[in-house]
């Protein structure tokens, strides 16, 4: 269970648990107005403070609401035992108050929490992968054309690659390989005379499992037919947001990130009012009954994301430089008609139920958002040409069944709905159980996924379901 996180805290989005003790910090947060008021005097509007926590053993905790230093001290030794530590109030610094200090944290629990199920067991994102695989196995001509492209037109004797959000698993190695077979056939048939050396970096998030990709590339040497003409190649792994600057200016060659951009970096702005009232009370997400103000600001907010990343990329790539991007996409302009809306809304359904069961605070599914936006392909496509940094190449629409082990284009009825369900739970749970953990605890886990198999296998009964997306290169204008 997430026990550091204060129990009066109902809107932590994705608190990392794991993370934070690795760094020895913990986090700690209740709702303005319910605690007593002490020595500090509160911030104009009512929103209250917000205050860092120094303990003597080097852990750090950040607490706020309208009450002051005696009483956050007073309550969180009632918490955690630790009692004396210094006091450091942020809100000033930080410029907002706990109205939306939410979103404060939403912000920096995304980048520094989000992350798939690490290592090789049964549940891992190694093992559980096979969708990602399957739309990387579509992309990778169109990857591997830019890659000519790029070595052809510009014969850098060090040519940088990087794949951004790999994760960890096969996807990560399938893509390396790949790479260094067809830029090592093109040096080959250009005479194979002139310097060539390869720079890849892997970039993710930083909780993601780096040790287990470093080890997964052991392998690489297996899956690759370069000799020893074949040009030296070496592996960085390279922590961060790509909505931030990760490389230098004019340093990249080539971009590819596959499955990562319907990630936003935040829970959007504007989602809880100063008062904490949910506008999307009872959806995850953009679902079927989300108010329409609710699925705005999830579009605004990829609208200003996608517009960074595209900005930040362009900065990066050498003059001539391409990308490659895969990410989850709408057919029809229509903001509720994603399948990740649909996927979402089942999984919302199973948590109202453990609501109803009483295994869920009601509070605790309110304050749950899943920072994710599927957008539309023209939308895309828009935001691409009004940036006017890059001319739009490939444009693909991609389709892959929900159910990772359906590789038929069976029938409805034909294929077995209750096991669709478990293979489709299977493959969210990869991806989604360190958030759940970090927001309802461990205990749940189990009989959500369970819940979620069964409502998807109804599903199934009555509709295939395929996840839509995108496919597009770019070239740096
Ligand atoms: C579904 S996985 C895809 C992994 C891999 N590319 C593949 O195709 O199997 C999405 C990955 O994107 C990463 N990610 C999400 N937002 C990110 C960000 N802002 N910066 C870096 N990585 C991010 C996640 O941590 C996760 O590892």
């Amino acid at each position: 269970m997430g026990g550091w996180v204060s129990r009066c805290c109902p809107f932590v989005v994705a608190a990392g648990r794991r993370s934070r003790e690795r760094e020895g910090e913990r986090t700690a947060s209740c709702r303005a107005g319910s605690g007593s008021s002490g020595g500090a005097s509160m911030p104009a509007g009512g929103t209250g403070a917000i205050w860092r926590i120094s303990y003597h053993d080097g852990a750090t905790a950040i607490d706020g609401g309208s009450y002051g230093r005696v009483s956050v001290r007073r309550r969180l030794a009632g918490e955690n035992g630790r009692g004396k530590g210094r006091l450091t109030r942020l809100d000033p610094e930080l410029g907002l108050g706990f109205g939306k200090f939410r979103h404060f944290l939403a912000m920096l629990q995304v980048e520094r929490d989000l992350h798939m199920i690490a290592g090789d067991g049964e549940t891992s994102y190694g093992r559980n992968s096979r969708i990602q695989e399957k739309a990387m196995l579509m992309a990778l001509p169109v990857l591997e054309k830019a890659a000519i492209q790029v070595y052809s037109a510009l014969h850098p004797e060090t040519m940088v690659v990087a794949d951004l959000g790999c994760s960890s698993g096969p996807n990560t190695l399938l893509f390396v390989s790949n790479l260094l077979n067809a830029i090592a056939a093109q040096h080959q048939k250009l005479g194979g005379s002139d310097p060539l050396e390869l720079q890849f970096f892997l970039n993710d998030l930083p909780g993601n499992d780096f040790n287990m990709l470093f080890w997964s590339l052991d392998q690489l040497k297996k899956t690759t037919t370069t000799s020893d003409k074949s040009p030296p190649y070496y592996i960085s792994g390279l922590p961060g947001s790509f909505y931030t600057r990760i490389f230098p200016r004019q340093s990249v060659h080539l971009f590819h990130s596959s499955c990562c951009l319907h990630w936003l970096p935040q829970v959007p702005e504007g989602l809880q009012s100063e008062e904490g009232a949910y506008f999307n009370r009872d959806n995850i997400h953009i679902t079927g009954d989300a108010p329409y103000i609710a699925a705005k600001l999830f579009q605004d907010q990829f609208y200003k994301d996608f517009s960074l990343f595209l900005k930040l990329r362009h900065e990066e790539l050498v003059p001539g430089g391409e990308m490659v991007l895969i990410f989850l996409a709408r057919k029809s302009e229509n903001i509720y008609s994603g399948d990740l809306s649909l996927l979402l809304g089942l999984f919302g359904q199973s948590l109202r139920t453990l609501v109803a069961e009483g295994l869920v605070d009601r509070e605790k599914l309110d304050s749950f958002v899943i920072p994710m936006y599927q957008p539309a392909v023209g939308e895309v496509t828009a935001i691409v040409k009004r940036s006017e940094l890059f001319e739009l190449g490939h444009t693909q629409l991609l389709e892959v069944s929900w159910d990772p082990y359906d590789n038929s284009d069976s029938e409805l009825g034909k294929i077995d709905s209750a096991q669709s369900g478990v293979n489709i739970a299977k493959h969210v749970r990869a991806w989604m159980e360190p958030m759940i953990e970090y927001h309802f605890g461990g205990a749940i886990v189990d009989v959500l996924f369970t819940e979620f198999a069964s409502r998807v296998g109804k599903h199934f009964e009555k509709e295939k379901t395929k996840h839509m997306g995108i496919l597009v290169s770019l070239k740096k204008m």
